[in-house]
This record gives structure tokens, C-alpha cells and sequence, in this order.
């Protein structure tokens, strides 16, 4: 039996405080590797000589589409590694400036470059005109990944096109009273947002490195984006509050100034602190949906804004990031842990899938589950609500895992205990996927512009398994 200070020592571990999270995430990494051994996969861990050869399956599965230091994702061990730092490490120590830093620029900054990057986006967290712009739209009736695609691209025209270049006119570009639409002409650099990456000079578009670009535009508007990102998140989410937008504070970080702009509370550190876990944890992995959108549209020499409205829209689906809003829609229709058994069955009778489960490279227990399950349930203790909820993830997670974890290896994924750890922090269920897209802003933008030193269009093949020899018979005679 426990004695008094056994109890009172394990009540202390139970309160969520930032140490205690940091605790967790460090005994959540013991575990991860005591569960799973320690050598890359070297198939994927190498360089090769391309044209490459692989095995590709249905939805490109098992396809090479580049080669990239960025970060790496190992599905059988269950690893999760950004340019050589294990996700375990980064959620304990780091925070979200600085994991974006490392992801753009390859490597840590030192105090002062940290120090200046963290200022320059909270500066660029001030995006008025922005803000004013998507006041105009209905954004309380739209769907939150759909503003958020709205407002990056009304960022983009502040950014690129009409605020940025003070001696533009408006009527210079196309005033509604034309008559005719003006000959284009040839794009240059800043003027025209459509040609963004190619400004006329050979480098800017096949720079040598994310460092070299530091100061270009192309990295000012990966800045850009990362903040004003976050900001515009904030604006939606405040616009379907019926509430005005607010501006960042200057004594708050990344994480914490988002949560503020959301809630239009001050968070506490340790809100602070879990919101800046919850993004670095969501902020690269590899060649998903999203990612890869936004690599084949700016693959085309487009512009990194309409690159990463691409990876906005691809998130949004219930197969990707749309899934953290549908796992508590799910957990609230099953209602309460002991119903989780009798809804398993059915699901899985009916050949439903269940959200929040399996993954497409991920075929062991994802690490940012074993993160945010654990910081769920220490957030969740104290809200009887949330509690149920928790218990009832918990029961879901237990049956799915014992018939499914071994016969198909699905686990639970990032986006199981998301939407309970944004719930305790008082973000709105509909504003779940936003979040994923706020942090994953640094990973579309890391690798787009990766990719875009050795840029090459994306343009794979289909098979034709149509007909052939087709006569055209005209409307009037079929
Ligand atoms: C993530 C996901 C889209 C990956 O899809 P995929 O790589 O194409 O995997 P498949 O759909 O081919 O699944 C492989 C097998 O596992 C099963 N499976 C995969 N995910 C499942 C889930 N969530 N629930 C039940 N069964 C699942 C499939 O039915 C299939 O079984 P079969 O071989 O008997 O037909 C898929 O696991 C899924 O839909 N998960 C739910 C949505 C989700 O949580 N998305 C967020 C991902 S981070």
C-alpha cells in the first residue's frame, strides 16, 4: 500500500505544471525507445542517383519525389527527427520560433539570432490591414480552413502586390471600370506576385541554400507567413466569437501571443508552453498531403503564398489534418468509455475507419501521440467534462490497438489527443485544424524552399486505361 508521501509525491507529479510536462515528454521518450531500436532505415537515409527506383503503390505510396535534409520520419520505429533533433527533445526544450528557425535554416540560431527572429515575427504577427480585409468577408459562416485560405491569400496581396510596392496604384493594375483587360507584361520580381521566385536573377531562383536567401524576399515571406499565418487563424477564430481581432503583445512569445490573439486571454506559462509543444510537434512530417501540394505548386514557379494556400487546402480534409476535429466529434458520439467497445464493433463492422487512427507511413505508435496522450490526461484531471472525454479516448484507444494494433499496425495518431489538448486550453473544436496549419506553415515553407534550390516541376504520369478509337459524333445525332 501507498504511504502519505508516496501519494502526496505522486499528486505533485499529477499537476500540470511546466516541468512536470517537460517530465513527461522526456519519460514518454524513454519509452518510444526502449519500445523500438535505433537504426535509420537506409533505404531511405541515403543519397542516390537519380532517376531512383522504388516500389510505388496507390496514392504514390512508397514514392522517392525528392531528397531532403529537412526532416525524417521513420514508420516502423516510430521516429520523428527534424534536420537530426529528435521530436522528443525539441518538445521538451525548444520552442516554436526556434524549431522554425532550425527547419528553415538547417541549423539552431544562437541567442541573438533567436532573440531577433522571435521579434521579427511577433512584428509581423501585426497584420491590421489584413485583418481589416477579411472583416469584409463572411468569415463566421465560413469554414475556418477555407478563411484561413482567404486570409493567407489577402496576406499575399498586402505582402506582394499592393502595400508592398507604395507607388502602385490600384487603378494602375486593373480598375473595375476598364473595358478591356491591360496586355500582361512580362512579370518583374516584386511587382508581380504571380512570378514571385523569379525575379530575373539566375540565383533567386536556385539560391544556394535557406541561408543564402536570408533577407530576400523569398525568406521575408516565409517570416510572413509563419506569423501572419498564426494572426489570421486568430482573426477567424475572433470574427466567429463576434469579437475584434487583437494584436500581439510585445512580452509574449510565438505560442503564447497566438493563444492570446485566439482567446483574448493572456495565457499562462503553462498554456504557453503547451502551445508551443503542440506546434513544434505539428510543424514538419515529411512528404504528407499538404506538404507535397504545396511543393507541386510552387514547383511551377508560382508564389509561396498560393504555395501554402495549396498545403491549407490539402490539411483540411478529414484524412489529414481535418481528422483532430472529426476524433471529438467521434469521442462525444460514443459519449462515455464504457460505450467504446459496443462503438468499435460497430464501426468496424460497417467498415468505417476511425479517426485519429492508422497512418500512412507510421506503422508503429506515433511519438506525437505519446506526447500530447499523456499532457491530455494531466490537463484534463481537474474539468470533470474533459476527464470523460479523456477516459473515453482512452477506452477507444485501448480497443482499437488490441485488435488492430497487430494485425493492421494502427495506432493512434497526432491528431488523437489534439483536439482534447486544445479543448483544455479553451480553443474552439472548430478552430482545430487551424492550429495544425499554423505550425505546419514552417514545414511547408522549409521544404518548398529546399526544394526550390534544384527546382524541378513535379509531373508524374497516369496510366490510360480509357478507350481508344472513339468516333465524335456531333450533339444533335447521339
Ligand atoms: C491516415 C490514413 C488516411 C492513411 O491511409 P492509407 O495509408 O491509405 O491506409 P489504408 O486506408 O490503405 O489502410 C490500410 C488498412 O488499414 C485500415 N485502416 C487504416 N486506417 C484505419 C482507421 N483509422 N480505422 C480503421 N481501419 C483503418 C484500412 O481499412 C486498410 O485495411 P485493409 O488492408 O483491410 O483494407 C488512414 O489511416 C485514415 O483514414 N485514418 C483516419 C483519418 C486520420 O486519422 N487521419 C489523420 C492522419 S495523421
Amino acid at each position: 500500500m501507498k504511504n502519505k508521501t508516496d501519494k502526496a509525491e505522486e499528486q505533485k507529479t499529477r499537476e500540470p505544471t511546466v516541468e512536470n510536462i517537460r517530465d513527461l515528454i522526456l519519460d514518454a521518450k524513454k519509452k518510444a525507445y526502449a519500445e523500438t531500436d535505433s537504426e535509420p532505415e537506409p533505404e531511405l537515409t541515403s543519397t542516390v542517383e537519380w532517376p531512383v527506383t522504388c516500389t510505388v503503390g496507390p496514392g504514390l505510396e512508397g514514392a522517392i519525389a525528392c531528397e531532403s535534409k529537412i526532416g525524417y520520419v521513420n514508420g516502423s520505429k516510430g521516429w520523428l527527427i527534424y534536420r537530426g533533433y529528435d521530436i522528443f527533445d525539441l518538445c521538451a526544450y525548444s520552442t516554436f520560433e526556434e524549431t522554425s528557425y532550425l527547419l528553415l535554416h538547417g541549423r539552431l540560431p544562437s541567442q541573438s539570432e533567436l532573440t531577433e527572429f522571435t521579434t521579427s515575427l511577433r512584428e509581423r504577427m501585426f497584420i491590421p490591414q489584413t485583418q481589416r480585409l477579411m472583416l469584409s468577408f463572411p468569415i463566421e459562416t465560413m469554414n475556418p480552413m477555407s478563411a484561413l485560405r482567404l486570409g493567407t491569400n489577402l496576406m499575399r496581396q498586402k505582402q506582394t502586390y499592393r502595400d508592398r510596392d507604395s507607388d502602385t496604384e490600384v487603378g494602375e493594375i486593373l480598375a473595375t471600370d476598364d473595358d478591356t483587360i491591360p496586355m500582361e507584361t512580362r512579370p518583374a520580381g516584386k511587382k508581380n506576385p504571380v512570378f514571385e521566385f523569379l525575379t530575373g536573377l539566375f540565383k533567386r531562383v536556385h539560391p544556394a541554400s535557406a541561408d543564402a536567401l536570408v533577407g530576400s524576399d523569398e525568406i521575408e515571406s516565409c517570416y510572413n507567413l509563419i506569423a501572419g499565418v498564426a494572426s489570421v487563424a486568430a482573426t477567424i477564430g475572433r470574427t466567429r466569437a463576434g469579437r475584434i481581432p487583437l494584436e500581439p503583445l510585445p512580452e509574449c512569445g510565438f505560442a503564447g501571443n497566438y493563444l492570446y490573439m485566439v482567446t483574448g486571454k493572456r495565457p499562462t506559462a503553462l498554456e504557453e508552453r503547451i502551445m508551443d509543444i503542440s506546434l513544434i510537434l505539428h510543424a514538419d512530417h515529411g512528404m504528407n498531403a499538404s506538404t507535397f501540394a504545396s511543393m507541386v505548386v510552387a514547383s511551377t514557379l508560382s508564389d509561396i503564398y498560393l504555395a501554402i494556400g495549396a498545403g491549407i487546402s490539402a490539411l483540411s480534409g478529414p484524412l489529414h489534418g481535418g481528422a483532430n476535429v472529426e476524433v471529438v466529434k467521434m469521442l462525444a458520439e460514443i459519449g462515455d468509455p464504457s460505450n467504446a467497445g459496443n462503438w468499435f464493433r460497430d464501426t468496424t463492422a460497417a467498415k468505417k475507419k476511425i479517426m485519429g487512427f492508422g497512418h500512412r507511413v507510421y506503422k508503429a505508435y506515433d511519438p506525437r501521440a505519446r506526447i500530447l496522450g499523456p499532457i491530455s490526461a494531466l490537463l484534463t484531471e481537474n474539468d470533470a467534462t474533459l476527464k470523460k472525454t479523456y477516459a473515453t479516448a482512452v477506452a477507444l484507444e485501448a480497443e482499437v490497438v488490441s485488435e488492430l494494433g497487430a494485425t493492421k499496425k494502427i495506432f493512434p495518431n497526432v491528431d488523437f489527443y489534439s483536439g482534447i489538448v486544445y479543448s483544455a486550453m479553451g480553443i474552439p473544436r472548430e478552430l482545430y485544424t487551424t492550429v495544425f496549419a499554423v505550425s505546419r506553415v514552417a514545414g511547408w515553407c522549409a521544404r518548398v524552399v529546399e526544394y526550390l534550390e534544384n527546382n524541378r516541376i513535379f509531373r508524374p504520369r497516369a496510366l490510360y486505361t480509357g478507350t481508344f478509337d472513339e468516333k465524335y459524333i456531333p450533339p444533335n445525332e447521339r
